[in-house]
């Protein structure tokens, strides 16, 4: 008799808004190769619009709303208890638009990444195509990292870069970001899932070896 594969990876997606990114996610784990499963999709927000696209792929859905929590540690200690209920073997930020506690981040080290819409580290936190322009970059782009206790600080794992044409409008840049945010993110899941990269104190170790630089994606 022939032994049952082993289990997939569970993944757990976070979100709170358009979820174009979790939309890449799952068309990417419906190639009959990939090797890891969305299990749930979590929201802070009832009215995202990424719920709907995770349940018309039949994924579990749940939302812990922040607005019925006093304090930050309150609505964390939700989320992690429903996190918990699902067991994932990773967690992915997919514009999820909370700062998560300390404890929280520690509780799931290692096993949760984000995707930032700038070259880290330049540009961390919000408007960053915006501040891009404005800081006259010749070139902008996208960062998936591991998330630490430090806001957009964690450890990159890969990048992919847009150049900032001089016409460029925050809008028309943030565009070209996405897309390579569809193509980067889930290369970089998979890389998770298949056990390439893991996170060490504070280096990401890539094959078994530390990563030097963060992983590019090729132009083009
Ligand atoms: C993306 O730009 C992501 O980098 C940022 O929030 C945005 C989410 O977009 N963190 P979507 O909800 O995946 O469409």
């Amino acid at each position: 008799m022939k032994a049952d594969p082993a289990p997939l990876p569970k993944i757990l997606v976070l979100v709170s808004g358009s979820g174009t990114n979790l939309q890449a996610l799952i068309d990417a784990s419906r190639e009959r190769d990939f090797p890891g499963q969305i299990t749930a999709v979590g929201s802070n927000r009832p009215g995202a619009f990424a719920l709907e696209r995770a349940a018309q792929a039949n994924i579990e859905t749940f939302v812990v709303d922040h607005k019925n929590f006093d304090s930050r540690e309150e609505f964390d200690a939700a989320l992690m208890a429903e996190i918990r209920r699902h067991n994932p073997d990773l967690i992915v930020l997919a514009g999820f638009m909370r700062i998560l506690t300390t404890d929280f981040v520690r509780a799931f080290r290692g096993k949760m990444l984000n995707i930032h819409p700038s070259l880290l580290p330049r540009h961390t936190g919000l408007n960053t195509h915006h501040r891009a322009i404005e800081a006259g970059d010749d070139f902008h782009g996208v960062s998936v990292h591991f998330v630490t206790e430090e806001l957009d600080g964690g450890p990159v794992i890969a990048q992919a870069e847009v150049q900032v044409a001089p016409d460029d409008t925050p809008e028309s840049l943030a565009e070209k970001v996405l897309e390579k945010e569809h193509i980067l993110y889930p290369i970089v899941v998979r890389w998770f899932c298949e056990g390439r990269i893991q996170l060490g104190s504070d280096y990401i170790l890539f094959d078994g070896e530390i990563l030097k630089a963060p992983m590019r994606l090729p132009d083009n």
